[in-house]
């Protein structure tokens, strides 16, 4: 979910709304906006996105301080009601929240039995409380730190009282929130991009503070009531960043951007003598560790999975990669001295953060790798490499993906260099190759639009299947599809494929092969030939110096272990146009959402 407030001079309904189009990426299931003007506090709510919203919102309510959200449903099914901005029942205080509220039953038990509520929401307990509190204690101030300190689990919050419209209360516990600074006005945000039409100067927040936002001032309190000062940083976004341009699509155009997305890397990455520039304490972490745990979600989790591979071919680093929710429960036995790799686009996915929390009280040392410096993960850990991709905004995350894969390249070479030990590899030399066969790839869209068309257009399934870091990249593509065109899709190793799941293989059935490893190619194509002989539809992906007559497609020729980042761009492309054909939202499936800060 995502969440924004503005208190100032101007009419708030449009920066409001035009903010929460920018957080459309952290859930957009349901939304709303409550504005206080002269008379009252005016709310509207809707089921779906911030475009409905728009409909719904009353053109001639004209305020100058409002909260707003969008919402990827945890509790209670997306619709009106449940939608935030949540209401007290005498409806003087008016709040959204993003996070989850672990003891809300309790508390809901404990203090609020007399109460009746409106939404299945565990968020509709906070307000309650904060009226409640306020009319036994007078104070609203001392009821909302009451209120907080009662709250177990994430939360970034955004409060209005009707009789008292001069501030908006904010906290915030795990769940991001920044508080935007300006000439007569102040904003609340759940991330920069939101509020950069006014403003490039934040202010982050911590757990625990409890902040009143004014027009001409921000109030930072410790839960105690002392204040805290703290200076502002400013957001180093272009807001032409994220603007689509003349795409379509989001999708479409951070596909194209990669290319250039490795430049950059390359730029950041080397000195000036084109060796690799790392931060020293980048490089004591990796030289004093004995194994790397890589922790990450998602599309993340698969760039993880490559990661591996690059750590310890490359730097003989022993490496395992591990899906965050899974972490906690499942913590294998630690080495001596771990070091913890945290991959996340946003740097903010809060089952990752529960990692970085345990770990840190472990007193192990954590790096984070992120598109995103100053999220929260990146502000937690020791260390942060920045992917330098830009900011992604479709939810399918692309070149994100690509870009985490070539810094954990560079990372791998660095460290055998430090270990001394001869490689054959120039990373940035390889990567500059790489990006010219991400440029050529991006010019053959038809040749992908194609494919979708002759294998997918009518399919139910679809199955992806690889052998060494092919078989990495297919698990991938399979997600790249499945998230976007909602067709059935899986990754299996081409050896697995056998053993259970063939037989599903049907007359027609898609399958992508992927064969970029030499090493592996005479088993891969065999691995073809058995669903072929029982009527799969076969798709081979090759390298120039590996194709086969027959194949579907063939790809630029790269480093062995940097094919996967020329490989997944067919896997995108042809996601892409899949979708397409079957007219799904492709920046946005249903039910996902891009940072998911909740566990
Ligand atoms: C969500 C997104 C995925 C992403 C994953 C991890 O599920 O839809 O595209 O890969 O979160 O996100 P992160 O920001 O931690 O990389």
């Amino acid at each position: 979910c995502g969440i924004v407030g503005y208190i100032g001079q101007e009419d708030s309904k449009e920066i409001l709304l035009t903010g929460l189009e920018k957080l459309e990426y952290r859930g957009y299931d349901s939304a709303g906006i409550a504005v206080r003007d002269e008379a009252d506090m005016n709310l509207f709510k809707v089921k779906g996105r911030i475009a409905n919203l728009r409909e719904e919102v009353d053109e001639s309510v004209s305020a100058n301080i409002g909260i707003g959200h969008t919402r990827w449903a945890t509790h209670g099914e997306p619709s009106t009601a449940n939608a935030h901005p949540h209401q007290s029942t005498s409806g003087r205080f008016t709040l959204v929240h993003n996070g989850v509220i672990e003891n809300f039953e309790e508390l809901k038990r404990d203090y609020l039995a007399d109460v009746n509520f409106v939404s299945e929401t565990d968020t509709e307990i906070i307000v309650q409380l904060i009226e409640k509190f306020t009319n036994e204690l007078g104070d609203r101030l001392q009821a909302f730190r009451k209120t907080i300190s009662l709250l177990h689990g994430s939360y970034a919050l955004a409060v209005l009282d009707r009789e008292q419209p001069d501030v908006v209360f904010v906290a915030k516990n795990k769940s991001p929130l920044l508080v935007g600074l300006g000439d007569d006005f102040n904003v609340v945000a759940s991330d920069s991009m939101a509020m950069l039409q006014v403003t490039d100067q934040f202010v982050e927040l911590m757990d625990g503070e409890v902040v009143l936002v004014k027009q001409d001032e921000v109030e930072i309190q410790k839960l105690d009531g002392t204040t805290v000062e703290r200076d502002p940083f400013t957001a180093e976004i272009d807001a032409s960043d994220i603007e689509k341009g003349t795409y379509p699509h989001f999708m479409l155009k951070e596909i194209d951007e990669q290319p250039f997305v490795m430049r950059k890397i390359i730029q950041e990455y080397q000195d000036e003598n084109d060796d690799i520039k790392l931060e020293e304490d980048v490089r004591q972490a990796m030289a004093a560790c004995d194994r790397v745990y890589i922790i990450a979600a998602g599309t993340s989790y698969h760039a993880g999975l490559i990661g591996k591979e690059f750590l310890e071919k490359i730097a003989q680093v022993p490496t395992e990669v591990h899906i965050a929710s899974e972490f906690s429960y499942n913590m294998p036995l630690l080495s001596e001295k771990p070091l913890f790799v945290f991959i996340s686009q946003s740097g903010e996915t809060a089952d990752l953060r529960s990692v970085l929390v345990e770990t840190k009280q472990l007193g192990h040392p954590a790096l984070t790798m992120t598109n995103v410096p100053g999220s929260t993960l990146s502000r937690e850990s020791d260390y942060t490499l920045h992917l330098h991709a830009g900011p992604e905004i479709a939810v399918a995350s692309t070149k994100a993906y690509t870009a985490q894969m070539a810094v954990l390249a560079i990372l791998a070479v660095d460290t055998a260099r430090a270990k001394g030990l001869t490689l054959e590899f120039d990373p940035l030399k390889e990567l500059g190759i790489v990006g010219n066969a991400m440029e050529a790839l991006c010019d053959q869209k038809e040749e992908f639009d194609q494919i979708a068309r002759d294998y997918l257009s009518t399919t139910r399934n679809c199955f992806f299947i690889g052998r060494g870091l092919d078989y990495f990249v297919g698990l991938e593509g399979a997600l790249k599809l499945k998230e976007i065109s909602y067709i059935q899709a899986e990754g299996f190793a081409g050896g697995e494929l056998k053993h259970g799941t063939i037989a599903l293989i049907e007359d027609g059935t898609p399958v992508i092969a992927l064969a970029t490893q030499e090493h592996v190619d005479g088993s891969i194509r065999s691995n073809v030939q058995e669903v072929v002989a029982r009527g799969a539809n076969a798709c081979v992906i090759s390298p120039e110096h590996l194709t086969r007559e027959g194949d579907a497609f063939s790809i630029p020729t790269v480093h062995p272990l940097l094919a996967p980042l020329v490989s997944v761009l067919p896997m995108q492309l042809i996601s892409y146009y899949a979708a397409l054909h079957r007219d799904c939202d492709v920046d946005k499936p249903r039910n996902l959402a891009k940072s998911v800060t909740v566990e």
